[in-house]
């Protein structure tokens, strides 16, 4: 059976004092039974994966650039983030596609890298306000997920994330029953193209997940964790909602 995942994004938030926060998640994680991630800013992986040494916890990324060395001032690579102690990296972020241009194209060039320097590939997907007012919302996710995903994807290194782009810091979440159509609608997509491995892939809910409405959200059918930003950044909250999807099902 797949473990589940709580992954936090740090976004562009941590310095060296919040590291104190790891270190305080690290001491509560020993009877976790899901895996526990987090994404912090790049200056900070390679410190929170020494202090992570010997425990639970897993350290990832936020992006990666699709070439793995070469002339791309101000860029990482797949390979120097694994270097560095990361093991998945967050790919297709709404706010890296809005900020920076990204395509679906660029994210799929993005996690053929991820995966062939080991690392798991986290890739986003979702929709915008317009999109869901518009009706188009299973469409939008459904070529996001097509073109994003790549031909070598297999369940133990690629993870779906589906984060509305109008419920990421808001404090606005989807209904459960939406959540539920768009996670049935994904496992649908990710089985009819690759089978098994499709139907073993992690699928989280990211978007304004609080401890306060995890569990609802962990007991739906399809949703396999979460992909969490606010509540992430303080031990206590991601905590809690580790504790919940602990627990779940
Ligand atoms: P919030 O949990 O802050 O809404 O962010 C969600 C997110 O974008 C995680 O990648």
């Amino acid at each position: 059976m797949k473990a589940k995942l709580a992954a936090g994004n740090w976004k562009m938030n941590g310095l060296s004092g919040d590291l104190i926060e790891i270190e305080t998640l690290i001491g509560g994680l020993s009877a976790s039974e899901c895996d526990v991630l987090i994404c912090p800013p790049a200056t900070l992986i390679h410190r929170m994966h020494d202090m992570a040494i010997g425990s639970d916890l897993l350290i990832g990324a936020q992006d990666c650039h699709p070439e793995l060395k070469g002339a791309h001032t101000g860029d990482l690579s797949a390979a120097m983030l694994a270097d560095a102690g990361a093991t998945h990296v967050i790919l297709g972020h709404s706010e890296r596609r809005a900020d920076h241009g990204e395509t679906d194209a660029i994210v799929r060039a993005k996690a053929v890298t991820a995966l062939e320097r080991g690392l798991t590939a986290i890739v986003c997907v979702g929709e915008t306000e317009a999109e869901r007012d518009a009706g188009t919302t299973l469409a939008v996710i459904g070529t996001q997920l097509c073109d994003s995903l790549p031909g070598s994807s297999v369940a133990a290194h690629v993870v779906i994330a589906y984060e509305p782009v109008w419920a990421i810091g808001t404090g606005r979440t989807p209904t459960l029953e939406q959540i539920a159509e768009v996670h049935a609608f994904l496992r649908e997509q990710l089985t009819d193209r690759f089978a098994d491995e499709g139907n073993g892939m992690r699928l989280l809910y990211g978007g304004s997940v609080k401890p306060e409405n995890a569990q609802a959200i962990f007991a739906l059918a399809n949703v396999d964790g979460a992909l969490v930003g606010g509540a992430s950044l303080k031990a206590a909250d991601f905590a809690r909602i580790v504790t919940a999807l602990s627990d779940a099902k």
